[in-house]
């Protein structure tokens, strides 16, 4: 069923007709279709284009049809070219021939731009949602577990900080990517309805009347640019990229820490899996899906700077392959903030292996040099004395804080009693990070 045909004398083959339609993936704008067609229909009763009797019976229609398809009484499927054709199809079929009004002074181009910026806000603020609850999990992991860890540089050990300011450090990151989501959808926050097909309408519409109506800050500036910007798509999959590689990051994390090797953590049931073969293996699956999938939606981002990257001005169809990457994109990042939410729920922390590692790591090396500065050595100088000494301990089989005074002495004269307490890890975590640590 389509929406135009006049000019055609041969009908469309079925294998461009399959080519063609969107349908299949843009049926999810129903909602967003049919809020953009009530908003477009009062304006042009306003407008006197439309009686308001006529614009009262296409809103129920509207309304109707609304109804079905949420109540499962209508199934949005068959020989359509898109959810736009297959709204207004069967709004025609609802309430007769004046259903065929509501397209006036309007053309797809502007309608489908109005339908994914509608969708897209709604879903964006979704999302932002989803990262609220992440950082509740991440921050009440944090509070409940303020003990000591190593903290890394090139994966090896290096300084004593605690596992709640190392995974606080995902909380902040989470708190740019919302950031950044509200920037995106502050700046997508025009309607580009009453553009029509590029260049406006000869009919006398009311823009700002249906920006206002659909919650838009104002209509956009250029009816060129409205109809063909895809920019926040762009920029909103750049922002799931940007989550998907902090979740990523985090996940190889939970990944190599729930290994033996480390033994830092154990994942709960609920997100591991077992191996087929091996009886023994708990496999950190969640995880680790979450650190492959951040590639399609990677893979989303590029495609979508590629298909608009040789497009003239306005619209073009190739903008209709927005859709499925830009989709596939968002159900993706939505469904791994949820499963990092759920497995971090699972977490427990095992705080005497992190405490061992961090005392088999030599993390205090850097303040024993930065207490022999205090006794007024240049840093330089005194990094050379530390690094003997931990060659000593290694030699020795031994940690820093458990050599004797007179030991000590072997390395510098500088070294007096009170060095024990400056080097405790608990006293440098609160001159260095300032935390305070329960345990
Ligand atoms: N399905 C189309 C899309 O997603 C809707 C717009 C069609 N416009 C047109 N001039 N054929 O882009």
């Amino acid at each position: 069923m389509k929406l135009w045909g006049g000019r055609f004398k041969e009908d469309e083959s079925k294998l461009m007709e399959d080519f063609n339609s969107s349908l299949n993936f843009d049926k999810r704008l129903y909602k967003e279709d049919i809020i953009g067609s009530k908003a477009h229909v009062k304006m042009l009763a306003k407008c006197d284009i439309v009686t308001f009797a006529e614009s009262e019976l296409i809103l129920a229609g509207l309304d109707i049809i609304l109804t079905k398809i949420e109540q499962g009484k209508l199934e949005i499927n068959g020989d359509y070219e898109d959810i736009h054709s297959f709204v207004e199809t069967n709004l025609i079929l609802e309430i007769g021939d004046v259903g065929k009004k509501l397209h006036t002074a309007r053309s797809r181009n502007d309608q489908v731009a109005v339908d994914m910026k509608l969708y897209t806000k709604s879903k964006a603020i979704e999302i932002i949602d989803y990262i609220d609850e992440l950082q509740g999990v991440i921050s009440r992991l944090a509070e409940e577990n303020n003990v000591l860890m190593p903290g890394y540089t090139h994966l090896q050990r290096a300084q004593v900080v605690t596992f709640k300011y190392h995974i606080m450090a995902y909380h902040s990151m989470l708190g740019r990517d919302k950031k950044r989501i509200i920037n995106a959808v502050d700046l997508l926050d025009e309607s580009p309805l009453g553009c029509c097909a590029l260049a406006g309408t000869t009919y006398n519409t009311d823009r700002d009347f249906t920006a206002k109506e659909l919650g838009f800050k104002k209509p956009v500036d250029n009816f060129l640019d409205g109809v063909s910007d895809r920019d926040y798509l762009i920029e909103l999959s750049s922002c799931f990229s940007l989550i998907m590689m902090h979740l990523s990051r985090l996940s190889e994390e939970l990944i190599l820490w729930s290994s033996k090797e480390f033994d830092f953590i154990t994942i709960g049931d609920e997100f591991s899996t077992g191996s087929s073969i091996m009886p023994q293996k708990k496999n950190p699956d969640a995880a680790e899906l979450i650190r492959g999938k951040s590639g399609r939606v990677y893979g989303s981002l590029i495609g979508l700077l590629t298909t608009m990257k040789g497009l003239p001005l306005a619209y073009n169809k190739d903008m209709q392959e927005d859709k499925e990457q830009f989709f596939d994109a968002l159900d993706t990042v939505m469904s791994c903030i949820k499963v990092m939410s759920g497995m971090l729920s699972t977490l427990k922390i095992k705080a005497e292996n992190m405490k061992n590692a961090v005392k088999k790591g030599f993390l205090n090396a850097t303040e024993v040099a930065d207490y022999l500065v205090s006794k007024g050595q240049a840093f330089r100088d005194a990094h050379g004395v530390v690094g003997s000494i931990v060659l000593y301990c290694e030699e020795n089989n031994t940690v820093i804080e458990d050599l004797t005074l007179d030991q000590l002495n072997m390395f510098s004269p500088l070294f007096r009693a009170d060095v024990y307490s400056f080097i405790n890890y608990k006293n440098t975590l609160q001159r260095g990070i300032k935390k305070e640590i329960s345990d």
